[in-house]
């Protein structure tokens, strides 16, 4: 078993993680952890680019409101301000990291619009954002010597102050990792820790995730005793290519921002019916759409449409897009490209404050995982990187001021396996992965009622007990740890969907189809502790 000693560990490599690396002084001992590879997250996969008030035309005021406008009423208003007032220094900060955004005629940062802004203000590298930002960054925090990437390492679970036994406020000593080359259970320990671990949208049987989006963080969190917040608002993006051999591609916001149109089989255009916005409409207004079209017409997908545009402009503005339908035989210059949504983003989280800091003490959680308020009822396009950007460098600032009168943690106890043996059916855990993801899509999608709510949390709580007998009898692998943390924040995503009693941006019901005159989020609270783990 290995002790390792860190001032700051990271876990996750993406937008998230990766910011707070590089924003830290170079002084402090950082390791920062990936499940898989360091690209293997959301952030590499990101398409249409950041959110940010960069034309002068556009206004601060303006990217608030349209964010507002978006979160239905539900995101707070102090968390949106941080967040816009500081998009333009996230910005530059990427730039002098050496990102390359698409530049127009004037040598300036090509600008191009998602659905719900009202300016264009989106900050893009073509069509493929995320690699360009991932890559950049991974590059930059090679560089310095203080900071450990450690790839193939999974956290397991926090070590909190409170599971040691030891008095005071709870507070993170650090976490079990799971090294998946030895098959080893390490424990780190750091004066702080962040969880940088992006969504659980995997919990779904569609999604434009990669596999990572396992809810690993929220789950963690969960166990060491943090509260979570406004679950139930799991985003939908409206348009993922719909083929056999496409497991999850996505076809970007900024297709229909530069003019593309959603139609019906027939080649009818259905979306000026649902919103006077039509094809810009915010995300849950178009999925929903094309939820109530496919099943009125009983289709399989509809068709996003930008056959209209030169071939030129087409293969400039998505080449990675063009590039990868054109591998399925589809070339998009001439043909529509059939689409459907699918679980694309977690909106609740974490509750953290605005210096990205936790419940417990020396915890911080950044990105995708946490729950800032800044997204609402509905996040607005593009604007989560923005969120991972912003809130990294508020906990570097926060963990900064600290650091210098924090001790490092006391040792902590070993991971016990004496009492596990080697799993004997792996049958099981496929079986609950795969029946998760099924009732979660058909019964906690994008239409919700509360009988199809109460029949998943029945077959959730089920798969909980399942799987907690499996845990505490046989060594840990990487496909239990994620399992055993997917089903949980799935419960988690029904109890607060039960919760809400009215429809409100991305959670819609048809038991409560208006919106309720009382605005609340929906915070769950985690039972004490125990001190066992
Ligand atoms: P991620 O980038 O998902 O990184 C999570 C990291 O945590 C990974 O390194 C993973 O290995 C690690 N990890 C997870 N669990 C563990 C564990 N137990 N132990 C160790 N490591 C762990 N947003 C925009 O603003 N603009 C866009 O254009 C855009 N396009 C998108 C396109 C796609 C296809 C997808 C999927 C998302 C898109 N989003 C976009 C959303 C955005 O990309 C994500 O919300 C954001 O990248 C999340 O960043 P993150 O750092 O929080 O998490
Ligand atoms: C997209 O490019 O459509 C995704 C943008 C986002 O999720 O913000």
């Amino acid at each position: 078993m290995s002790d390792h000693l860190y001032d700051v560990l990271i876990i996750g490599s993406g937008a998230a993680g990766l910011t707070l690396a590089l924003r830290l002084d170079p002084s402090l001992r950082i390791a920062v952890l990936s499940k898989a590879e360091l690209t293997d997250a959301s952030t590499y996969w990101a398409q249409g680019g950041v959110a940010a008030v960069l034309d002068e035309t556009d206004s601060t005021d303006s990217h608030v409101a349209d964010t507002l406008v978006a979160g239905a009423g539900l995101c707070h208003e102090d968390a949106v301000k941080f967040t816009v007032e500081n998009g333009p220094d996230a910005i530059r900060w990427l730039i002098d990291q050496g990102v390359s955004f698409t530049l127009d005629a004037d040598a300036q940062p090509h600008l191009t619009r998602e659905g719900g802004h009202s300016h264009r203000r989106i900050i893009h590298a073509a069509d493929a954002t995320g690699r360009a930002i991932s890559t950049t960054l991974v590059s930059r925090v090679r560089e310095c010597p203080n900071v450990d990437l450690l790839e193939n390492q999974v956290a397991v679970d926090l070590i909190t102050s409170q599971k040691n036994g030891l008095p005071g406020p709870n507070r993170v000593l650090g976490a079990y990792v799971l090294n998946t080359e030895t098959g080893k259970v390490d424990v780190f320990r750091a004066k702080f820790v962040a969880l940088a671990t992006g969504g659980a949208s995997k919990a779904y049987l569609y999604t434009s995730n990669p596999d990572i989006a396992t809810g690993d963080g929220i789950a963690m969190a969960w166990r060491a005793g943090c509260r979570v917040a406004n679950l139930e608002f799991n985003q939908f993006h409206p348009t993922c290519l719909y083929h056999p051999q496409a497991k999850s591609f996505l076809i970007t916001e900024a297709m229909r921002g530069e003019g593309a149109y959603l139609r019906l089989p027939n080649g009818e255009r259905f979306m000026p019916d649902f919103d006077e916005r039509a094809e810009l409409a915010p995300r849950d207004i178009v999925a929903r759409a094309i939820d109530y079209e496919m099943k009125r017409l009983g289709i399989r997908c509809v068709y996003l449409d930008i056959t209209h545009k030169p071939a030129e402009f087409i293969t400039s503005h998505f080449p990675n897009i063009y590039q990868k339908c054109l591998e399925f035989g589809l070339d998009i210059t001439k043909e529509q490209i059939p689409v459907v949504p699918a679980a694309h983003f977690t909106c609740g989280g974490v509750m953290v404050d605005l210096a990205s800091h936790t419940d417990v003490d020396n915890l911080y959680a950044i990105g995708e995982t946490s729950f800032t308020g800044l997204h609402g009822a509905n996040r607005m396009a593009s604007n989560s990187l923005l969120e991972c950007f912003v809130f990294a460098m508020a906990a570097a600032r926060d963990i900064q001021e600290k650091v210098a009168r924090t001790e490092s943690p006391p040792p902590c106890r070993d991971w016990d396996e004496s009492q596990v043996r080697n799993p004997d059916e792996d049958v099981v855990i496929l079986h609950n992965w795969e029946e998760l993801r099924r009732f979660m899509w058909d019964y906690v999608g994008i239409v919700r009622t509360d009988k199809r709510l109460a029949r998943a949390l029945h077959r959730v709580e089920l798969l909980q007990s399942e799987i907690h007998e499996y845990y505490s009898n046989y060594r840990i692998s990487t496909n239990l740890i994620e399992l055993r943390n997917l089903v949980m924040v799935a419960e988690l995503i029904i109890r607060s969907a039960l919760a809400r009693k009215e429809s409100r941006g991305l959670h819609y019901t048809l038991d409560y189809p208006e919106l309720s005159a009382e605005i609340h989020d929906t915070v769950l609270a985690p039972a004490p502790a125990s001190s066992a783990h």
